[in-house]
């Protein structure tokens, strides 16, 4: 009797530690799929917008542009790039790393006019003004929103500066531009000459006055590409 008692609970037992063990197995798959689903965003692509903006790269009086423009929109009160505020649509809907392209002496005119030229010559002379702000890690991106004013029908040259400072090669480069009516004028062929081995994306232009309404058109882009 002793024995048939014995050998019931065994059985027991046994079928006990099997349950166990599967469970367990199952565990260990769950976090297996939770760390493929983690890992997932890395899979379909790291992005990043990095823009450049007037506004940020001018000298400021007590915090303001002090060669604000009737085309400059204000949010909350202070004074937005155009091209910032495409930025900020396009990481709305992307979920990427905002960069900022800042230059390191920024433009110290006090006067519409005078940044206007000062902005011109610097792009006839073809000079490359040095950057303050770097991205620490370009390689860990796959895409890269590239976000600019028309300035003088060319970029202006602090993009050139960004552009020839990282190896994009086998990276997807899409521009937006925001311009007076200009639109892309020579910019995508300059960005392919700069990053022949890149992939130049379709890109999208804005003009000045529809940038504070454009997100529909933003979306629409996206969700194109
Ligand atoms: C120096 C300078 C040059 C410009 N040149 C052009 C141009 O050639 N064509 C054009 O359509 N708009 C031109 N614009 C207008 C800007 O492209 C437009 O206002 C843009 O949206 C400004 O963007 P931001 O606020 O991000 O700097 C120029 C503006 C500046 C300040």
């Amino acid at each position: 009797m002793k024995k048939i008692l014995l050998s019931i609970l065994i059985t027991v037992m046994a079928l006990g530690f099997a349950g166990c063990g599967q469970q367990e197995e199952s565990a260990g798959n769950d976090n297996q799929q939770e760390q493929t689903q983690k890992q997932s965003p890395k899979e379909d692509g790291k992005v990043l917008i990095a823009y450049f903006s007037r506004v940020g790269n001018v000298q400021e009086e007590d915090g303001v542009d002090a060669v604000a423009s009737a085309s400059v929109q204000v949010v909350g009160g202070q004074h937005e790039g155009n091209t910032k505020i495409i930025a900020d649509m396009i990481q709305e809907e992307t979920g990427g790393d905002l960069f900022f392209i800042e230059m390191e002496e920024k433009y110290d005119v006090d006067d519409y006019d005078g940044f206007v030229d000062a902005a011109q010559g610097e792009g006839s002379q073809g000079i490359r003004p040095a950057l303050a702000s770097h991205v620490e890690d370009m390689e860990s991106y796959d895409t890269i929103y590239l976000g600019f004013p028309n300035w003088w029908f060319d970029m202006p040259m602090a993009v050139y500066s960004f552009l020839e400072e990282y190896d994009l090669a086998g990276k997807t480069i899409v521009p937006f531009c925001t311009s007076g009516g200009s639109g892309f004028s020579d910019t995508i062929a300059a960005i392919e000459e700069a990053q022949p081995e890149a992939n130049v994306a379709e890109g999208l232009h804005i003009y000045q006055d529809d940038v504070p309404s454009a997100g529909d058109e933003v979306r629409q882009w996206l969700n194109r590409l």
